[in-house]
């Protein structure tokens, strides 16, 4: 019974300890699964790094980031939104910049593994075409986990894992998805992804005048501002961390960025998006055409 499977699994997981990172196609059980390993954790007394590399239906922290979060007690697992360390990637689709998401995530498994001795990896449902394989591939490279749990329906996760197993030496494992797991609409994801936002540009909202020297990538000089109007930007400290969220407004000749997490901030990282604050809605954009007007 995959019930019982489950179960037995979460509890071996939590007795053994080590980083595990859960993969599989989208509303197959990851985050459920997560959690259940989680509780086994804290009843056997592990300390815990959840690292949510879902960038789209974030659990910790806000949509377009990675987030972590420590995990001790039965407590902890009851509000996950709160991330204790974040990195931005920029975009609710991790298919569109692997870099950013694989490095993202790699660095919060560091992060975990040097405090937790139970590191948890949630991942996005991308697990297929050429893309998705790379960036299980590269995840796997650099987060190096010692298990990969694949929950998969029939065969769907079979190319994935003969290639993890083939070039990798953790240990893959698969499972079979819950009967009890429900799909999400798209309509409900996107509806989820709004409230993310909402949640990131909640008042206390600053403005904060913006120099065009404080951002990643570096803007060209010669860069019409209005370009920048409502991108969505990942407010960063002087240590790689980002601090949560922020967007630029450009008006009457000057640039500002919009959020309530200035305290601090060093820098500020462009991401693939423009986010509009009254609705909380998001547009994907090319940061090149932006940048350069045109896709080079
Ligand atoms: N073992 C289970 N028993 C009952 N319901 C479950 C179980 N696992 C998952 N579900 C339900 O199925 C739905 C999808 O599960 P979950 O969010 O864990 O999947 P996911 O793979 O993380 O999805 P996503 O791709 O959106 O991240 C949820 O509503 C969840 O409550
Ligand atoms: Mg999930």
């Amino acid at each position: 019974m995959p019930e019982t499977i489950h179960a037995q699994l979460a509890a071996d997981i939590a007795a053994n300890g080590g980083v595990v990172m859960l993969v599989g196609a989208p509303d197959t059980g990851k985050t459920t699964l997560a959690h259940q390993i989680m509780t086994e954790g804290v009843k056997a007394g592990r300390s815990i790094a959840y690292v949510d590399a879902d960038v789209g239906q974030s659990t910790v922290g806000p949509p377009t980031c990675v987030g972590l979060r420590w995990i001790n007690k039965a407590e902890d697992l009851d509000d996950l939104a709160k991330a204790d360390d974040l990195r931005f990637v920029g975009s609710t689709s991790p298919e569109r910049l692997v870099l950013q998401q694989v490095l993202a995530t790699a660095t919060l498994v560091d992060v975990g593994r040097r405090t937790a001795d139970l590191v948890v990896i949630d991942t996005t449902g991308a697990v297929s075409g050429v893309v998705g394989q790379t960036l299980k591939y590269h995840k796997m490279e650099l987060c190096r986990p010692e298990l990969v749990v694949a929950l998969q329906r029939g065969t769907e996760m079979e190319p994935i894992i003969g290639m993890l197993r083939r070039f990798f030496a953790g240990r893959v494992e698969t499972v079979p998805v819950h009967p009890e797991v429900s799909a999400v609409s798209p309509d409900e994801r996107s509806t989820r992804r709004q409230k993310g936002f909402a949640h990131a540009f909640e008042d206390p909202l600053e403005r904060w005048r913006v120099r065009p020297t404080v951002f990643a990538p570096t803007i060209s000089a010669g860069l019409d501002f209005a370009r920048l109007d409502g991108m969505l930007v990942g407010v960063q400290d002087g240590d790689g961390r980002c601090l949560g969220l922020g967007a630029l407004e450009y008006d009457e000749g000057v640039l500002r960025v919009i959020t309530n997490c200035g305290e601090g901030m060093q820098g500020l990282r462009l991401g693939s998006l423009k986010v509009d604050l009254k609705d909380h809605r998001v547009q994907r954009v090319n940061l090149r055409e932006v940048m350069f007007g045109l896709d080079r």
